[in-house]
């Protein structure tokens, strides 16, 4: 990436910024626009924001009181060609709090959905610890965003198949209140079986090189005093053992399902029910690790997750560090800022600029933020 520029985005009124190769660390006290400045570069990646609840959040709000319209756009330069990205996030729509995300590249109208994968990158939170002690949710939608980047294709099935679920869903509801019967579920079970069986075909593939980069990953950060392991389980059994789930494996599981998704009303076997359980030595992360140590593997697996895409893409993902080095010790920033550095371009934000490593400080360039604008930091 060799420039940003936002307008009307979160606390930014105006922003242009040309971004070079190596370490770019945002230094800055609290709540003045580091994160939001990350966010608009992840957005860029994955289409959406990782933290807005609402599309409409993204937009300052005064520009969204007004009817206005906030934009990130960016200049990408990739192993044979550069692309313009510009998504445009748009206030003026009459409707009530709505907003019309427009999205750009080279000029061209597409939807959010071909945005994803055409600039790569990683962002690394402070929150990347409930990968470790959060809800399942969190570790599926790590699995979906990172295949997202990898796969069009992913993108598009994932959501054939959550609108499938959806559809099957509301029937399932009205067949609890008697409003609908047998007929009407079964249409939706070979679609659902299909789509779910690729959705998790595309995970299970992936999950086989995914596991053993966290491994190696964690040993790098943590040393070899325990061993990360990183297992996809699944709600759907495969019929071979240790293939992916084929379409009649999704049918049986939802055969046998039968009974429970009826009281509960929903499906309750498929793709949006599984998990990723991480442990040490076997034994659950979430139940015994130390603080630490969960954050040394949510690390990991996002250290695995820009390898992957590297891998696959060819092009390196723009690595986002946003806050992560408060909680780890002296020799743990170092390390992780040297594997981050492995990377061509490395964006990182923290309030304290005395925690970043010394050896990468000296060769990166300094941005000062302080309410919305970004200053070049000039050496004392
Ligand atoms: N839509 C918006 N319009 C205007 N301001 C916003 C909007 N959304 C968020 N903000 C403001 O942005 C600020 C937070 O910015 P950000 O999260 O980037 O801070 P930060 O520099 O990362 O701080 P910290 O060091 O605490 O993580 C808050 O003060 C918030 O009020
Ligand atoms: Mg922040």
């Amino acid at each position: 990436m060799t420039s940003l520029s936002l307008t009307n985005f979160r606390s930014y009124r105006t922003l242009k910024l040309t971004l070079g190769r190596g370490l770019t660390v945002l230094a800055g006290e609290n709540a003045q626009g580091k994160s939001n400045l990350l966010e608009a570069i992840y957005l860029l990646a994955i289409g959406k924001s990782q933290r807005a609840a609402v599309e409409r959040e993204l937009v300052s709000w005064e520009a969204a009181e007004a009817g206005g319209y906030g934009i990130v756009a960016a200049s990408v330069q990739r192993a044979d060609d550069s692309v313009e990205l510009r998504l445009g996030l748009d206030c003026g729509g009459g409707r009530a709090n709505g907003v019309v995300k427009r999205i750009r590249v080279n000029g061209v109208p597409k939807r959010a959905s071909d945005l994803v994968g055409v600039l790569s990158a990683v962002l690394f939170s402070a929150v990347d610890i409930d990968l470790a002690y959060g809800p399942p949710q969190g570790r599926r939608r790590y699995l979906d965003v990172l295949l997202s980047q990898t796969s069009r294709r992913y993108v598009h099935g994932l959501q054939r198949y959550l609108r499938v679920l959806g559809q099957r869903n509301a029937v399932l509801r009205s067949m609890r209140e008697g409003r609908a019967g047998e007929d009407e579920l079964v249409v939706w079970d070979p679609p659902l079986c299909e789509e779910g069986a690729a959705v998790l075909a595309t995970r299970h593939e992936a999950m086989q090189r995914l596991a053993p980069l966290a491994a190696e990953a964690f040993e790098r950060l943590a040393g070899t005093g325990s061993a990360l392991s990183v297992d996809y389980v699944a709600t759907v059994e495969p019929i071979e053992a240790g293939a992916a789930p084929t379409p009649e494996a999704v049918a049986a599981a939802l055969e046998r399902s039968r009974r429970q998704e009826r009281a509960v009303g929903m499906t309750v076997v498929g793709p949006h029910r599984d998990d990723i359980r991480l442990a040490l030595d076997g034994v659950d992360l979430a139940k015994h690790a130390s603080r630490g140590q969960a954050r040394l593997a949510a690390l990991a697996l996002r250290l695995a997750e820009a390898q992957l895409l590297h891998e696959r893409r060819g092009d390196p993902p723009v690595i986002l560090l946003d806050d992560i080095l408060s909680e780890l010790d002296e020799r743990r920033r170092g390390l992780v800022l040297e594997e981050a550095l492995r990377y061509p371009q490395v964006l990182l934000t923290t309030a304290e600029l005395a925690l970043v490593p010394s050896a990468g400080l000296a060769e990166a360039r300094v941005l000062r933020v302080a309410d919305g604008q970004v200053l070049e930091e000039v050496p004392a």
